[in-house]
């Protein structure tokens, strides 16, 4: 169903947050602190449907100053090289990742410390996970994020298996 479908080119990013879930993410919502997505799209009926039916489809929204954002986050596949979207769920076993409290600038996952590093396209940089955080492209339009074409690399738990992914 469309709820369980994974980001999808076209849809809007809105708030995951629960006080202000499913309002459209602005610019001005995001900063160098992580802020979780949703992808927002249509149904069957056109009506509009929140993709969090699969809590694998929870998203990590960050935005640095100018010239923060280096490879091999892919630029562009970011907004002005400053926004940038990933995957939320961790690469190891699939828990939500967090900002570090340990490490400052780092992405934390709370099951089992592996860590990430956001400006640099979420390559692993402590813990057990296997690989970089999924990066989603993502672009401007007006006031809005709109996600603009699939993940770069198949996010957990796909990751495994290419047939698995193939078949979402
Ligand atoms: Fe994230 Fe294990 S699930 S480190």
């Amino acid at each position: 169903t469309a709820d369980k479908m994974p980001p999808l080119e076209g849809d809007i990013l809105v708030h995951a947050e629960e006080s202000k879930e499913g309002r459209p993410i602005t610019v001005a919502d995001l900063s160098t602190q992580l802020v979780r997505a949703w992808a927002m799209g249509k149904d069957e009926d056109g009506n509009d449907v929140i993709r969090k039916g699969d809590p694998n489809n929870i998203l990590a929204l960050y935005r640095f100053p100018q010239g923060q954002l280096v490879a091999p986050t892919n630029l562009e596949a970011t907004v002005d090289g400053q926004i940038v979207a990933y995957s939320d769920i961790c690469t190891h076993a699939g828990c939500s990742v967090s900002d570090s409290d340990i490490n400052a600038g780092q992405m934390r996952c709370p099951c089992h410390s592996g860590e990430y590093d956001p400006k640099r396209g979420a390559i692993v940089t402590g813990g057990p996970p296997p690989k970089p955080l999924a990066q989603l492209p993502i672009r401007q339009d007006g006031d809005r994020l709109v996600v603009a074409g699939f993940f770069l690399t198949p996010p957990y738990p796909y990751h495994n298996s290419e047939a698995e992914w193939n078949n979402v």
